[in-house]
């Protein structure tokens, strides 16, 4: 139990401030705990990777999870939102998949729990993978021979182990291997004095001494450690009014609200991580603002009711700098391939079938 280990060994540690030796500065487990009934298995973590990487799980073959989620780079698609099938565009910038493992809960208003409850939306979302049925994803699936292996030796003791849960599971499996730790902020936390520059360590102290830590608290900044499932979501922007909401049009989209349908939820986002936050911009859910400088100001403002200096704003850039991780090498799998034809359709009308469509 390794991770565990890690967690306790990251603790308080001394700095000059009382502000700063007050909060808890917390180094990145390098390891994620996997849920009691998805246990990670070298096997599964294959089979996950390859899904991640396979496009032919959209509809017309041309979107894999990575198109949107690129971990050869900062995990996202550094677009302000996302471009999926047929050109179709949804309202949301994709978040890094980088350490989506440490959330207790998954998407920018927190609708689902899990890594598995996350990974079946995509597929079937019709402005995403588009994919027009489970059914439909079973057969292809079930058409490359080396898939159906790779389902029945990761899910060994299931009567159907090709099924929409176990490519979710699986999928996860993956997911929870792209943990980035070992940051400067790491290796200062963990005691090496040297690894942050002067300033930014000045910018650790005002990211305390501001109150950025009221919320983005813990080893990945989004706030305390909750259950799975549990988020922590705050009200964005909770100081109304400034020019930064109509600028980057920031109320519309009501957050929370969305999902629970009560009032007191609108504009209610979950906390996201700051983890490598300086590889994924442009930011926020609507991905409209489009430099960290300029995010860390409209945060000031609209969270905490203060203007920076250019000089506050160049420190706290610096110090979010020191958050980028070290990335796990990733290499391309080979993926299955059905000798002689294709597993992907030749025109849209061969797809009819149930059209159920979940939302991502
Ligand atoms: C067309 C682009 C697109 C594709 C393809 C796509 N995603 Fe996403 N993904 C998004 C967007 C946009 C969001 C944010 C949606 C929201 O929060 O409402 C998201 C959210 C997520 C999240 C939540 C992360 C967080 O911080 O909350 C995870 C995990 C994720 N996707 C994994 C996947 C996986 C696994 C696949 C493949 C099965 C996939 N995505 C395919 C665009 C995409
Ligand atoms: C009251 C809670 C709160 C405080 C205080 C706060 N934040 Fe945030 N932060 C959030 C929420 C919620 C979001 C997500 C908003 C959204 O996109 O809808 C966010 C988003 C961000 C983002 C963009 C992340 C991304 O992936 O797009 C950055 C950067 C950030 N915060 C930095 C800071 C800094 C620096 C401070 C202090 C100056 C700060 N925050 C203070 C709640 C807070």
């Amino acid at each position: 139990m390794k991770f565990w280990h890690t967690m306790l060994a990251s603790g308080l540690i001394a700095l000059n401030t009382a502000a700063v030796q007050a909060s808890q500065w917390q180094a990145l487990p390098e390891q994620v705990p996997a849920p009691a009934d998805n246990p990670q298995t070298e096997v599964k973590v294959e089979l996950g990777k390859m899904l991640y990487f396979d496009p032919r799980l959209s509809k017309h073959g041309t979107l894999s999870c990575n198109s949107c989620h690129n971990v050869m780079e900062g995990g996202d698609d550094s677009r302000p939102n996302s471009v999926g099938i047929s050109d179709a565009r949804g309202g949301r910038s994709a978040p890094s998949v980088w350490n989506a493992a440490l959330l207790s809960v998954q998407f920018w208003d927190g609708r689902a729990a899990s890594l598995e409850d996350q990974a079946v939306g995509p597929v079937l979302n019709p402005i995403e993978m588009a994919m027009p049925s489970e059914a439909e994803v079973i057969k292809r699936l079930g058409e490359l021979p080396q898939y159906v292996e790779l389902f029945q030796k990761a899910f060994p003791e299931e009567e159907k182990p090709l099924s929409m849960s176990n490519l979710a599971k699986a999928i996860a499996a993956y997911e929870r291997t792209l943990i980035t730790p070992n940051s400067a902020y790491d290796q200062y936390v963990k005691g090496d004095e040297k690894a942050l520059t002067e300033q930014q360590v000045r910018g650790m102290e005002s990211f305390a001494n501001l109150g950025c830590t009221a919320c983005h608290s813990g080893a990945n900044f989004s706030g305390p450690q909750l259950p799975v499932g549990q988020g922590f979501f705050m009200k964005f922007p909770t100081f109304p009014g400034s020019e930064y909401e109509t600028k980057y049009d920031l109320i519309k989209d009501t957050g929370r609200a969305s999902v629970t349908g009560k009032d007191g939820d609108k504009n209610m986002w979950r906390v996201p991580t700051l983890r490598n936050v300086a590889l994924t911009a442009p930011y926020f859910h609507n991905g409209q603002v489009p430099s960290l400088d300029e995010a860390v100001r409209v945060m000031a403002k609209t969270q905490l009711n203060k203007e920076l200096s250019e000089e506050q704003v160049a420190d706290l850039v610096a110090f979010l700098n020191s958050l980028t991780g070290e990335f796990p090498e990733q290499t391309m799998p080979r993926l299955p391939s059905n000798p002689n034809t294709t597993v992907l359709p030749l025109s849209d009308a061969e797809l009819a079938g149930d059209s159920t469509l979940l939302t991502h």
